[in-house]
């Protein structure tokens, strides 16, 4: 997937010769967790900084898309969907809006009708976005089409159009191809960052990093209070918005030196900082919000206390929410997991946590 050349343009991106057939695809596509987030974009889902994650493991979107030529309305996206085996109609416009935009990418859209079914590994209403996982296996199914059509496409360009369309989905779904670390958006201090679609970080990257545990405490299994899109809107006149970019790009730099080193103190220090620079931003808004609940600020003294007691190197990262990622290395996980068993689990609605970790990347099934 780095193996190639920046694309230069989107227009690569568009198939074509592509003949009706009938058949059918399945993916299964992670989560991811950005250590520098994605925060503030412009035109057609371009991120104004360069972001940065760990892809996920078991909080899994399994989509299935199966398709059979169509003969009338061929000016139309035509398909039905399920989620979890029940008919969704709340999920239908967000699906429409998604395939006609990347139909100019995939014009064979509109000669299919397709039967979308999908499930998420991990309970809707927890207050895990879904959207990088359940965009991006939407989007590798799609590629998929075209791939039965054209077997030799190569897995780089397949990864990479897979990036792009899911991109185009939610920006943070261009992050759950492959793992164990994507990026996503154009920087100096990586050459082959692009702003159209996700890339494999094939730096150094220390084994610490490659089985990191992600351990997800549900402090609030409600909806988002800010949708990321009004959040990325927030930061269109944010009076900060221009040193935060700024300071994305630096952060990005100095996280791949510390990804290549396994530095313990740095990685803490900037993932930390990231998060809690995420939340001053949308504090700092305006309208503002506070995305925290108290036992979110509860569970974050809890842990600077268990890294001055025990000098384990527990940190956390957040999303645009109140739950907690928990990060630590595999090796300390045994006395971790006995420590949000039985002093974390207490702040989390009705005790949920998830365990994750860095995973492989999407699989198709
Ligand atoms: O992909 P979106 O539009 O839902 O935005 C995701 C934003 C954050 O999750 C807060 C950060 C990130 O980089 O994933």
């Amino acid at each position: 997937m780095v193996s190639l050349p920046c694309m230069s343009s989107a227009k690569e991106f568009i198939s074509s010769g592509f003949s009706p057939i009938e058949g059918k695809t399945t993916w299964a596509s992670p989560s991811n967790i950005a250590l520098v987030k994605y925060w503030g974009k412009y035109g057609k889902q371009f991120p104004q900084n360069p972001s940065l994650s760990f892809t996920l493991s078991k909080c899994v979107s399994t989509t299935r898309v199966a398709f059979k030529p169509k003969e009338k309305n061929q000016d139309k996206v035509s398909f039905s969907f399920l989620f979890e085996g029940k008919k969704e109609i709340a999920f239908h416009p967000k699906i429409e809006s998604f395939l006609k935009r990347i139909a100019l990418y995939c014009p064979y859209l509109f000669e299919h009708d397709l039967e979308i079914s999908s499930s998420n590994s991990f309970p809707h209403s927890s207050g895990i976005a879904s959207s990088a996982s359940s965009m991006s296996a939407l989007a590798l199914a799609i590629v998929s089409m075209e791939r039965i059509v054209n077997p030799t496409m190569s897995l780089d360009y397949f990864n990479q159009k897979a990036s792009f369309l899911a991109r185009l989905g939610s920006g943070s779904a261009a992050r759950s191809i492959v793992g164990p670390i994507m990026t996503w958006g154009e920087t100096t201090s990586l050459v082959y960052s692009s702003q159209t679609y996700g890339t494999q970080l094939s730096e150094k990257i220390h084994p610490v990093f490659k089985t990191f545990q992600d351990t997800i405490l549900i402090i609030d299994k409600g909806q988002k209070k800010v949708s990321s899109t009004l959040g990325h809107q927030l930061m269109e006149n944010h009076p900060y918005a221009a040193t935060r970019f700024a300071k994305a790009h630096a952060h990005f730099a100095s996280l791949l030196a510390i990804l290549s080193t396994g530095e313990m103190d740095d990685f803490i220090a900037l993932v930390e900082l990231e998060a809690l620079t995420l939340h001053a931003l949308m504090m700092a808004s305006n309208p503002y919000f506070v995305l925290m609940q108290p036992n979110t600020l509860a569970v974050l003294n809890k842990i600077w206390a268990f890294r001055q007691d025990t000098g384990l190197p527990l940190s956390f990262t957040l999303d645009a929410g109140a739950n907690v990622h928990l990060l630590y290395p595999e090796e300390n996980k045994a006395v971790i997991l006995d420590f949000i068993k039985t002093e974390l689990s207490t702040y989390c609605q009705d005790g949920q946590y998830i365990e994750d970790q860095v995973g492989a990347g999407a699989k198709m099934l």
